[in-house]
């Protein structure tokens, strides 16, 4: 049935396969008997297999059993889930927290929750699909502004006038690495906002690959030294920095309480497992014991930045751990990755739609050493 239109993608170069690797997820990962030093993942500080993690999940599971049998509403939720929200309330600065069963999940069930007909979202012309699908998802009308242009955002937003207005941005962006002027929107809500008794604008932060990476761990707000307001909304993911799987949102006591009741991929699907929720909580403690896991993430970036920029690439921009290389066209982003796989490094081609520009999305983590990263300049030397 499908036959022709994936031929043709085939033609295009633009068919996408999956690989399994066959060890634990890490800066070093084997597939099909071959071992690559990978980076490919969004373990930015190499949680995804830390002994933390693992020994709370087992003890999780030995206690609570794996599956969660339903959604929190009906009898799903353990008071991990619970700790879990506590903790990630405390870490992000907020009243409350509520989790979700995955980054994608929560974009889908709590844009749709905060956004109706007669309400108006602006978006970054680059935020991630699982934004534009909760935009869509929603009844509210939608408003696409230059990628990080607070001057069209604002003139934009001269335009409109109704009863809620929402700007939604990532805060790193997945595959430019590039991070959003928040304090500038952050300064245009507040002003937007000083002349009317009740917030108008709410300003909702994308925040799944600043998690663990920005501001010492704690994100793009704790970044560019913005306290939480009862207008801002942030969502960020526990499968990257944290290493685990799942994602939240963080905002004000009664915002959260509405998308508990209103964000339906939150109502109508099953609880992660309690042993999930025991990894993301091991995971906010390691961050804030070991601010070093930090601190070397960013010596590594600095590293192949370096090396990187030094052999010519164009990074498009990158200002964080996820540094693209340019390409041109397809065929080479290929080649390129292709080329690094012979000598054993793991680094995808990203191509359309994904992106609109092809190119190699390279993510350094605190887990890889500076051999590590030696090797992948040396293998980008071509
Ligand atoms: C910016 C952003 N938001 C949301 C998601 C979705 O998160 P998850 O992988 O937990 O579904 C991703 C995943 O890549 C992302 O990059």
């Amino acid at each position: 049935m499908f036959s022709e239109s994936l031929i043709r993608l085939k033609e295009k170069n633009l068919l996408r396969e999956i690989k399994n690797h066959n060890s634990p997820q890490g800066s070093r990962i084997s597939m099909n008997g071959k071992n690559y030093i990978n980076f490919s993942s969004n373990d930015y500080l190499g949680l995804a297999s830390q002994p933390r993690l693992i020994e709370s999940s087992r003890k999780a599971i030995e206690t609570f059993g794996f599956g969660s049998g339903a959604s929190r509403l009906l009898c799903g939720g353990s008071i991990l889930h619970d700790e879990l929200e506590k903790k990630t309330a405390e870490f992000k600065g907020t009243e409350s927290a509520l989790i979700f069963n995955s980054g994608y999940s929560a974009n889908t069930g709590i844009i749709p929750a905060i956004a109706d007909e007669g309400d108006v979202i602006f978006s970054d012309e680059l935020n991630h699909a699982s934004i534009v699908d909760g935009c869509r998802l929603s009844r509210a009308k939608k408003i696409i502004y230059r990628h990080k242009d607070i001057g069209h955002l604002s003139e934009l937003i001269k335009k409109e006038k109704v009863k809620r207005e929402i700007i939604i941005t990532d805060s790193v962006f997945s595959m430019d690495g590039d991070i959003a002027p928040l304090k500038d929107i952050y300064e245009l809500c507040l002003t937007l906002n000083s002349t009317l008794s009740i917030p108008n604008f709410l300003l909702y932060i994308d925040d799944a690959h600043g998690t663990g990476v920005l501001g010492q761990g704690k994100g793009a707000l704790a970044h560019f030294g913005i306290k939480s307001e009862p207008w801002i909304i942030q969502m960020g993911t526990f499968s990257k920095a944290l290493g685990s799987f799942g994602a939240f949102a963080a905002g004000n006591k009664d915002t959260i309480e509405w998308i508990l009741n209103t964000a339906r991929s939150f109502i109508f699907s099953t609880a992660l497992p309690s042993c999930v929720a025991a990894a993301s909580i091991a995971a906010l403690e390691v961050i804030e014991k070991e601010p070093e896991l930090v601190n070397k993430l960013w010596t590594n970036r600095e590293q192949a930045v370096h090396g990187i920029t030094k052999l010519g690439y164009d990074i498009m921009g990158s200002e964080t751990p996820i540094i693209p290389v340019r390409t041109g066209t397809v065929e080479e982003a290929l080649q390129i990755s292709q080329h690094l796989m012979e000598n054993g490094i793991l680094a995808p081609a990203i191509r359309p739609p994904s992106v609109r520009e092809p190119r190699i999305r390279i993510t350094v983590t605190a887990a890889h050493t500076a051999e590590d990263i030696e090797s992948l300049i040396k293998a980008l030397s071509l």
